[in-house]
């Protein structure tokens, strides 16, 4: 397989490097007044989606030059390694088959069994068939997970609150801190109260502590370990630990190792959702994570969203040095999604070792953050404005509002129009002038402009459409690994952190032998353990 031996060394990279020194000195006001044609030049849509890339700080032979790196990079080949099963992560040596699990009639059968066990589970806890130890039915789900196994469920519970079913809360715990699980505990009723235990590995600390804590919580009121199979199930690759935690085969949802945490939102780790919002609607997920993903390997590569997105990324981190990218959602609904693309984005990309095991000489992922429109503009816009970095941003926004109320909708769109304009074309001095402000403030009301966005259009907020914003995002990522050469698969920089943990662990609380840390950590273990 071709990869781009020395990245930056490449023609391709080359060619951008030296159109990008003339680029970086022009305004978006040029190159709107320039071409009557941008918005026409640079929007798709795809399947009700707008993708507006008109302001990005490109023109068309940054265009032409971004998709001749694709192609040097061969894109193409990658995504075929990808979609035969071929073992891309090759520092785990395992398969990335995420998009297997929303193949619909064409996904291999232990998904499709998987699922119909899934469906299953749903509707006999919806229809109130799953009872609890003592006969009542389940009225709260609370999903014990993290990272993968909480972010993807979560956000997507919260998007689709307008789809959510009647008569069964659904709740998520991920924090290993008390104060996570117990105010949450406090309110529930373990009579009616299912845990999904979600966890990949089952090794994952956090959820272990929470799960056991959960468990604890059942039996002090049940007192009776057959109150387990009514209260727990479990979702994992790992059958020999769900069963040593006590959850009887029945009850587990299996994935596989060839599901990335951070991909797992489509496989069982969904149940929760499912059971937030019914089956159908997780249904219509796939769907249209399944229609993104047609349109990911058959669109052309100037058409393709997926990689549209990626180039621009590439583009402003590499080439224009904008190191965080914005991700503003005018939908309150969408409001985890930032968290959600945090965890895609940057632990599948943040990463400075390629393929060949050769220390990059390029930047990778740009920190990635946000917050929902228009919160954000009454909190950090002013630095967007007037903070002088670069920080190209993705709007977000519903053509159609999920929560229909008279007068909010057609605020929020006026908003999300208006900062992405502003931030593009800014305010000159002769602006100022003529709203007729004082020479003295004059400094101050100036904004540069410049700053480059995206605007995704959804015809509104559903669990198809979700789908498709979702994977547009996955393949995003996917495209940017082969760009910079990189396994988005692995995630070996969390290890450290998690090791250490484990063997200061001991050292909290109890006086033990700490001299192999460094002075800082043994001043706040000894600070700790002074009482
Ligand atoms: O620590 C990072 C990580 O491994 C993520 O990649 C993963 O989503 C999360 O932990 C949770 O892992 P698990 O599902 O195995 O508990």
């Amino acid at each position: 397989m071709t990869l781009i031996p020395n990245l930056p060394h490449s023609p391709a990279w080359q060619a951008l490097a030296t159109h990008a020194a003339s680029l970086r000195q022009r305004h978006l006001r040029q190159l709107f007044a320039e071409d009557a044609q941008r918005f026409a030049r640079f929007s798709r849509q795809h399947d009700g989606l707008l993708l507006d890339f008109s302001k990005q700080r490109i023109d068309a032979d940054t265009h032409r030059l971004l998709l001749n790196l694709a192609a040097a990079a061969n894109i193409d080949g990658w995504r075929q390694k990808m979609l035969a099963g071929e073992a891309i992560n090759h520092t785990e040596g395992r398969a990335v088959r995420h998009v297997a699990l929303r193949a619909g009639s064409a996904a291999p059968a232990e998904v499709r069994i998987v699922l119909e066990r899934l469906q299953a589970c749903c509707e006999s806890i919806h229809s109130g068939a799953w009872r609890g130890y003592t006969g009542e039915r389940i009225t709260d789900v609370v999903n014990i997970g993290i990272g993968g196994s909480d972010l993807g469920p979560r956000m997507a519970t919260r998007a689709l609150a307008a789809q959510q079913q009647p008569d069964l809360r659904v709740h998520f715990v991920a924090n290993v801190d008390g104060a996570d699980i117990a105010p949450l505990l406090a309110g529930l009723n373990p009579r009616t109260t299912l845990f999904i235990i979600a966890s990949k590995t089952f090794t994952t600390q956090e959820t272990l502590i929470n799960a056991a804590t959960a468990r604890a919580w059942l039996l002090a009121t049940a007192d009776n370990e057959t109150a387990i199979a009514r209260h727990f199930v479990a979702i994992s690759t790992a059958r020999e630990r769900t069963r040593a935690f006590g959850i009887a085969d029945a009850n587990v949802f299996e994935f596989w190792d060839w599901v990335g945490g951070r991909f797992s939102l489509w496989s069982a780790i969904g149940l929760s959702l499912a059971l937030a919002v019914g089956w159908h609607q997780f249904e219509q997920l796939l769907a249209g994570a399944r229609a993104m993903d047609e349109h990911f390997a058959s669109a052309p590569a100037a058409d393709n969203l997926p990689l549209t997105l990626a180039l621009l990324t590439l583009w402003n981190t590499d080439f224009l040095d904008a190191h965080t990218t914005a991700v503003l959602p005018y939908s309150q609904s969408l409001e985890r999604l930032p968290a959600y693309l945090q965890q895609l984005e940057m632990e599948s990309n943040g990463k400075q070792t390629d393929r060949a095991g050769q220390r990059l000489a390029v930047t990778t992922n740009p920190i990635v953050w946000g917050e929902a429109g228009t919160n954000g503009q009454h909190s950090f816009y002013q630095l967007l404005h007037q903070g002088g970095q670069l920080i190209p941003c993705d709007f977000i926004a519903l053509r159609d509002s999920d929560f229909p109320l008279p007068n909010h909708h057609r605020s929020l769109l006026a908003n999300c129009l208006a900062q992405s304009a502003a931030l593009a074309f800014g305010q000159t001095a002769e602006e100022v002038r003529a709203a007729g402000v004082a020479e003295t403030l004059l400094p101050y009301k100036l904004f540069p402009g410049n700053q480059p966005s995206t605007t995704l259009l959804l015809p509104t907020l559903n669990a198809y459409t979700l789908g498709q914003l979702l994977v547009l995002y996955e393949h995003k990522v996917f495209c940017l690994g082969v760009l910079w050469n990189i396994n988005s698969f692995d995630q070996w920089g969390v290890e450290l952190g998690k090791t250490l943990a484990g063997r200061l662990e001991p050292l909290i609380a109890t006086e033990g032998d700490d001299s192999a840390f460094d002075s800082s950590t043994r001043g706040l273990l000894a600070a700790l353990n002074r009482r």
